[in-house]
């Protein structure tokens, strides 16, 4: 081999080893994004998302809390309720209809709640070169590791209560179109219970903190209004974890049978 063919292999051998890291990064696009990509994109977007998919979540859970409450009223008045939301609607709607629009909402809701958290919990890291004194981190890790877990435990807690009380794989012996069976039957399990009061529990810590941020990022939360805003805060927190839990203690201790 001629010592100018060497050279030209040696120079192509060097250019494919180079590792990754080393080429150069690709050129940014230019194209300025569309304002809904913008508005995601920017921190207050996500807060904004978060603030308004947790409103929708203490909305539905407010109506879900009432309507377990019917569970006083009696295995008949329940089950028709259960029915009734399949037939929410009718005629404009097809039956079940109503079920799936909510849940498609829910489930739309409850991606981008996460996924604006997780995001705004690394952006929040990163932008964080010099950590906390210990005083500081004491009280602003409290919070927000609440918020990180409880949000963590609810999320699981959904999916275990949709496969224990919609598909029924994790009831100790679900009946379909018996909503009043399915709850009595879980219930008089006991650890099913601690599952349910454990996330009924993360649930008020969650409204009682979400509220308060979803109330400053959206801009209500003068100096004059903060007083009403926290109480109004705790007193959803409040009234939804003991609407909630009073389902199952019903059971346990045989108000509901
Ligand atoms: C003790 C507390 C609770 C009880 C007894 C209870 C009971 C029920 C029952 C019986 C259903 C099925 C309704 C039906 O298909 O007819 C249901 C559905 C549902 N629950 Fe709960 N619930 C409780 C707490 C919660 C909480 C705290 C959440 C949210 C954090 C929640 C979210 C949901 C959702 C999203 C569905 C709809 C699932 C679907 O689309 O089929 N529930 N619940």
């Amino acid at each position: 081999m001629s010592g100018s063919s060497v050279n030209v292999v040696e120079a192509k051998t060097a250019v494919s080893t180079k590792p990754p890291s080393a080429r150069p990064p690709k050129p940014r696009s230019t194209k300025r994004p569309s304002a809904p990509v913008a508005f995601w994109r920017s921190t207050i977007g996500k807060k904004t998302v978060m603030a308004v998919s947790g409103l929708l979540f203490v909305l539905f859970l407010l109506a879900h809390m009432l309507g377990n409450l019917k569970i006083f009223a009696g295995a008949a008045e329940f089950n028709e309720y259960g029915m009734w939301l399949r037939t929410l609607g009718e005629p404009m709607l097809s039956y079940g209809w109503f079920l799936w629009i909510q849940r498609v909402v829910l489930l739309v809701a409850l991606v981008a709640h996460i996924v604006a958290a997780a995001q705004l919990s690394l952006r929040d890291r990163r932008a964080r070169p010099v950590r906390y004194t210990r005083g500081q981190r004491v009280k602003a890790t409290f919070a927000t590791r609440t918020m990180r877990w409880g949000g963590i435990i609810l999320a699981l807690f959904i999916v275990w209560h949709i496969l224990d009380l919609t598909v029924g794989a994790v009831n100790p012996d679900f009946r379909y179109g018996e909503p009043h069976h399915n709850v009595v039957v879980g219930f008089e399990v006991w650890w099913i219970n601690v599952i349910y009061i454990v996330a009924m529990v993360m649930l008020g810590l969650h409204i009682n903190h979400g509220f308060w941020s979803a109330a400053q990022t959206l801009g209500v939360n003068r100096p004059a209004r903060q007083r009403v805003i926290k109480t109004i805060g705790s007193t959803l927190a409040v009234v939804l974890t003991v609407g909630f839990v009073i389902v199952p203690v019903a059971v346990m201790t045989g108000v509901v049978s």
